[in-house]
């Protein structure tokens, strides 16, 4: 199996991407650490323990991160995940156990170097923990074998008009990512907002008696989608569960090596991530050179079917 760790921020639709990372059976989750975003570090935690608990992974380990982002202070996403951070099911247990008492970046180093084979890290949350990681143990690149995240969009944000909320949540840890010097997927809104489970799966995963499969189907239904064109039926988005999917299943996504950046700067395009889709140079690079661009593999189309499928079957404990 391939060798991931997810950081996150728990997080409705983190907790969808936990659920299918623990049940893959082509992916080894090595650990899990947690950051401010959605909900506060505290909340954080206390959501990723007990989906883990409750998905029968309550041995894997979990570390507490960053309680805010490095420059921006910590804004909480609780008109979108809910009070809890994750979508207030009632009757979710408190966790048995608590984190490591180990912080996020010391796990992730520990987790990377000890990997017997290059890890996939999965973040799926503002950057911060990866960032300090970066900035604190660089060498942990040489056991990176990519990163892949969600965050960015090469076109309409969610946060503001041009950003997504993980990358406008800090910029700055973003604009390290990027930077890292391995290879990247963004997988941004452009497909993560497209992958969708229909009203009718939804309601079969809350019925049953599997507790992973009903949470699923739970926290599915906390994030209704676009209605059916025939109804009202909603579809549940995968949200970052999608990004979990493309490490599993690469082939079910279409990327493009371009440049990005992320826009810094104080005004209505901070956070945005700034995608080169241009054929030929322009004005810029005629006339400043080419700067140093750092290519990123940024998803572009998705096949939504596919990845539904492959969700559902590995939630509810068929083969894939
Ligand atoms: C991202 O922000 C969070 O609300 C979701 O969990 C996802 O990671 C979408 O912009
Ligand atoms: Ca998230």
């Amino acid at each position: 199996p391939v060798p991931v760790i997810i950081d996150c921020d728990t997080g409705v639709d983190d907790a969808l991407a936990l659920l299918f990372a623990v049940r893959h059976p082509g992916l080894d989750l090595r650990a899990v650490t947690c950051v401010a975003g959605n909900t506060d570090v505290a909340g954080v935690v206390r959501n990723t323990l007990t989906v883990l608990e409750i998905a029968g992974a309550g041995d894997v380990p979990v570390a507490r991160g960053a309680e805010r982002p490095l420059i921006e202070p910590a804004r909480s996403a609780r008109h979108v995940h809910g009070e809890d951070g994750m979508g207030d099911i009632p009757g979710l247990p408190a966790p048995a156990r608590a984190a490591a008492d180990v912080d996020a970046v010391t796990l992730l180093r520990r987790e990377i170097l000890a990997s017997p084979r290059p890890v996939t890290l999965i973040p799926t949350a503002p950057l911060t923990n990866i960032a300090l990681l970066l900035r604190t143990h660089p060498e942990v690149t040489r056991n990176i074998e990519r990163i892949v995240f969600m965050g960015g969009a090469v076109a309409t944000g969610n946060a503001t008009p041009v950003a997504e909320f993980n990358v406008w949540h800090d910029p700055e840890a973003a604009a390290i990512l990027l930077t890292a010097g391995v290879p990247i997927t963004m997988y941004g809104l452009d497909v993560f907002q497209r992958v969708t489970v229909p009203g009718a799966d939804v309601r079969r995963l809350r019925a049953s008696a599997e507790p992973g499969a009903r949470l699923a189907g739970d926290l599915l239904a906390h994030r209704p989608s676009a209605p059916e064109p025939d109804g009202d039926d909603p579809r549940g988005g995968l949200g970052d569960a999608g990004a979990v999917c493309a490490v599993a299943d690469p082939a079910g996504l279409t990327t493009a090596a371009l440049p990005v950046e992320v826009s810094l700067a104080p005004g209505p395009a901070r956070g945005q991530t700034v995608v080169d889709r241009r054929p030929r140079p322009g004005e810029d690079e005629l006339h400043h050179g080419t700067r140093d661009r750092h290519l990123v593999d940024v998803a572009l189309e998705v096949d939504v079917e596919r990845y539904v499928k492959l969700y559902l079957a590995v939630v509810e404990g068929r083969r894939p």
